[in-house]
């Protein structure tokens, strides 16, 4: 009876009500069950065993039909619902459709790759930084003139008391030089590209949000030919070609002594152009070892140890390695730009 009933539904809510008629609380197969207590002995062992077969046969069926009647579902949806893979036929290496990385991204993939192989961690810290990190450990106190040279955002609580905790976006990546000392022990070395911000007015080789990446090198001994070494290492690697350079000394109270390594423009040839201000050379590596007040707040016994620092100007490199002539088109967005650059 239950297997002529079945084979006509086709929905899952019929089906089993079906097999809850049959074999349900109070289906009659358990009725049939329920009634052997008032049966004899005899007629218990004959009906007893029939109806639990009975029984699992219809839940081996209802457990069947169901299946099929899934498998048939997904199939009328499959045929009914088709996705046109073959679109992405159109999209070819170069196309404004097709992905492709950022010049920046490039750039610092590949110089991440470089001081990987030398044995340098990467580290990355907030873009939300307080004055201890951005300014104090690296020995540039509230009164310092220097703190001036960094146009700063600050978040502004006109409720905070005047001994609160100030916040600001991280004027430069050497916060991370803070982070990095204090929580690891030396010898260490390692870089940390990120986004930085300044209150500044753009122009061809300035914008208010930048990128930089820093390096730091702490150990014994560490001297400024390592620093010239590793700069130099960085440079060919990315250039694949001698470029001209120059070191000449630069204040950052953080660093004692500090240098500015400026490159030869790369868009005039030193001739003069909007990038390099007429001059000729653009900033590009300000760096210097690392003043032991540094050291210091980052938990360092600085008569033991001392180190270098770099601060490379991550855009500016992009800009000198691609002759791009103006900073503001790396985050204009614009796919004219963007899809000039190797994709995948
Ligand atoms: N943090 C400095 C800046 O952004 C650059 C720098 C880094 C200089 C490390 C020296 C050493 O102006």
């Amino acid at each position: 009876q239950f297997e002529q009933k079945v084979g006509g539904l086709t929905n899952q809510a019929d089906i089993l009500n079906l097999k809850s008629e049959f074999i349900g609380k109070k289906g009659l197969i358990s009725e049939v069950l329920k009634s052997l207590k008032d049966a004899t002995p005899e007629q218990r062992k004959a009906i007893g065993p029939k109806a639990n077969d009975i029984k699992n046969n219809i839940t081996d069926m209802v457990a069947a039909k169901l299946t099929a009647i899934e498998a048939q579902e997904i199939n009328e949806k499959l045929a009914s619902s088709r996705i046109d893979i073959s679109l992405t036929d159109d999209v070819k290496e170069g196309s404004s459709l097709g992905g492709g990385f950022h010049p920046r991204t490039l750039i610092q993939r590949e110089i991440e790759d470089i001081f990987l192989s030398m044995g340098f961690d990467i580290l990355d810290g907030p873009h939300i930084e307080d004055e201890f990190h951005n300014f104090e450990a690296l020995n540039i106190p509230s009164d310092h003139p220097a703190r001036d040279m960094q146009d700063t955002f600050w978040f502004h609580d006109p409720n905070a008391q005047s001994d609160e905790k100030k916040f600001l976006l991280r004027t430069h990546t050497s916060t991370i030089q803070v982070r990095g000392m204090r929580s690891r022990k030396p010898p260490f070395k390692f870089i940390a590209p990120g986004t930085v911000f300044r209150c500044e007015r753009t122009d061809a080789s300035h914008e208010m949000v930048f990128n930089q990446l820093e390096g730091m090198m702490v150990g014994e001994d560490i001297s400024v030919s390592h620093l010239i070494y590793f700069m130099k290492t960085i440079l060919k690697e990315i250039f694949k070609k001698d470029v001209e350079v120059r070191l000449r000394p630069g204040f950052f109270p953080f660093v004692e002594p500090g240098f500015e390594l400026d490159i030869k423009c790369l868009i005039c040839s030193g001739n003069g152009c909007s990038v390099c201000k007429q001059v000729g050379w653009v900033e590009l590596l300000p760096c210097g070892m690392v003043h032991p007040n540094v050291l210091k707040a980052g938990g360092i016994d600085s008569e033991k140890y001392n180190g270098f620092a770099f601060g490379l100007g991550l855009d500016r490199l992009v800009m000198m390695k691609y002759g791009i002539d103006d900073i503001r088109h790396l985050q204009s967005g614009d796919l004219r730009f963007n899809t000039q650059f190797k994709t995948f």
